[in-house]
């Protein structure tokens, strides 16, 4: 092609594309050819961050209408390939979580699912702001690639029942792209980019049925429960609409998740559940998922017979089986990783936070906890960030917990003394105690 016409297309988009800009930062609707447009210039590297980042702002100020919105979800999904897996009688079905800190659900659930008999080809992304990533702890995992082409997807679908892969070049590039971008954009809590973002990708696995994990709360992109009902509403709607029997649990994200927190300490953590020795919330919440998609797909005949069918599964320890199947499938190293998981802690420096007092835990601020493992390096703060998968924190108390003064409320996992001091003193503001017990509302507040 002639180099002016090149730059003739070049500039085309540029000069469209801050129309499109200016539009938005209006207030103002595109159509969904506008839409799908975008999208397809920005897959093609047609379209510069920098205008892209401006763009995601006026949609964070501004919002998307319903029917902007589902056109950003189809170009997005349609910015790749979607799944085509073989007819078979096991259903294809998935999860996904609007993220938080500690929530690392995905991972004992995929194989326990594969082992219900399903199909689940788990497209995930990276750790979003403070909340932590599937693929960024499959990461600390030696030798795990994640990065794998869709062939290979069907592949180790069909042979083992799931599969846990990113966005790539070839499936959701569009969401690959935003992704990174609006990590780092401050525009990660946009209702509108979150149900784009998430059912891009789900739609893109061909799905029958979707559990969504709703979180609400100070760590949680929607911080109240009135947006998280909205957004729930928001993805149950489209996803529906879109044939994916869908489903969402709207769950509480003001504590961690189970009581580790980081990439790697998470990766341990979902091996203890599939052994049988997970926390207490970490397992209610990954048998409801296994339980309504149980549900969903006509295989149980109801919630409490599908729960008993998921908790019995899970206690087999054939997920704990299926579980190394998927690393060896994935290209881990089984021997390293073993031997890994048999380490007290692979960070350099591991200190004790310890109760100032008797009593209850009354709070541990789940937002406090995640952006001191995200400034110890463990999440991103640019496109650059290089992680550090061994810091976090574990074995930390919960709300109702009894204390004695003096008894461990967590250990923090860093990369030097310095960072271990500095991260004890914010931490240690992330508890509160109480002389009662505290009032605790149930995790799972609501089905939609
Ligand atoms: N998970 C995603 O995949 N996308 C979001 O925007 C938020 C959580």
């Amino acid at each position: 092609m002639p180099i002016t016409r090149i730059f003739a297309i070049y500039y085309k988009y540029i000069v469209n594309f801050l129309s499109l800009i200016e539009a938005k930062r209006e207030g103002q609707a595109l159509s969904a050819a506008q839409i799908k447009e975008m999208i397809a210039a920005y897959t093609a590297g047609k379209i510069p961050d920098y205008q892209m980042a401006a763009f995601l702002m006026a949609v964070y100020f501004r919002g998307l209408t319903v029917a902007e919105t589902g056109a950003l979800t189809l170009a997005m999904r349609d910015s790749g390939d979607v799944l085509k897996l073989p007819e078979d009688p096991r259903p294809v079905v998935d999860k996904h979580s609007t993220g938080g800190v500690g929530d690392k659900v995905s991972l004992p659930l995929s194989p326990l699912l594969a082992c219900l008999g399903f199909r689940v080809p788990m497209i995930s992304g990276r750790g979003l702001g403070i909340t932590g990533g599937t693929l960024d702890k499959l990461d600390s995992i030696p030798g795990f690639k994640t990065l794998i082409p869709t062939g290979r997807i069907i592949e180790i679908v069909q042979k083992l029942g799931c599969v846990m892969a990113g966005q790539t070049t070839r499936m959701v590039p569009a969401d690959k792209g935003l992704y990174a971008l609006r990590d780092v954009t401050g525009t990660v809590p946009s209702l509108q980019l979150i149900v784009a973002s998430i059912l891009s990708k789900k739609l893109a696995e061909n799905l029958q049925a979707l559990v969504l994990d709703v979180k609400f709360g100070v760590a949680a992109f929607m911080q109240t429960e009135e947006k998280a009902h909205e957004l729930a509403q928001t993805m149950v709607a489209l996803g529906s609409e879109c044939g994916v029997n869908t489903r969402a649990l709207l769950t509480s994200m003001d504590t961690p998740l189970g009581c580790a927190a980081g990439n790697w300490l998470e990766i341990k953590e979902s091996v203890h559940c599939l052994e049988g020795c997970g926390p207490g919330d970490l397992n209610e919440l990954v048998i409801a998922c296994a339980a309504h998609l149980l549900v969903r797909t006509g295989k149980s005949k109801n919630l409490a017979a599908a729960q008993k069918e998921a908790a019995d599964c899970l206690a087999s320890g054939k997920p704990r089986r299926k579980w190394d199947e998927l690393l060896l499938a994935h290209g881990a190293d089984l021997a390293a990783f073993n031997q890994k998981l048999t380490l007290d802690h692979t960070a350099p420096e591991v200190v004790e936070l310890k109760a100032p007092r008797a009593g209850f835990v009354s709070r541990c601020d789940a937002r406090i906890i995640g952006e001191v493992i995200r400034d110890q390096g463990g999440g991103r703060l640019n496109k650059e960030s290089v992680l550090n998968y061994d810091v976090g924190v574990d074995m930390m108390a919960k709300p109702g917990e009894a204390v004695k003064r003096g008894s461990i409320l967590c250990r923090i996992h860093a990369a030097d003394k310095a960072q271990a001091d500095w991260a004890k003193v914010r931490v240690q503001s992330a508890f509160e105690f109480s002389d009662e017990p505290p009032k605790l509302l149930p995790l799972i507040r609501e089905v939609i």
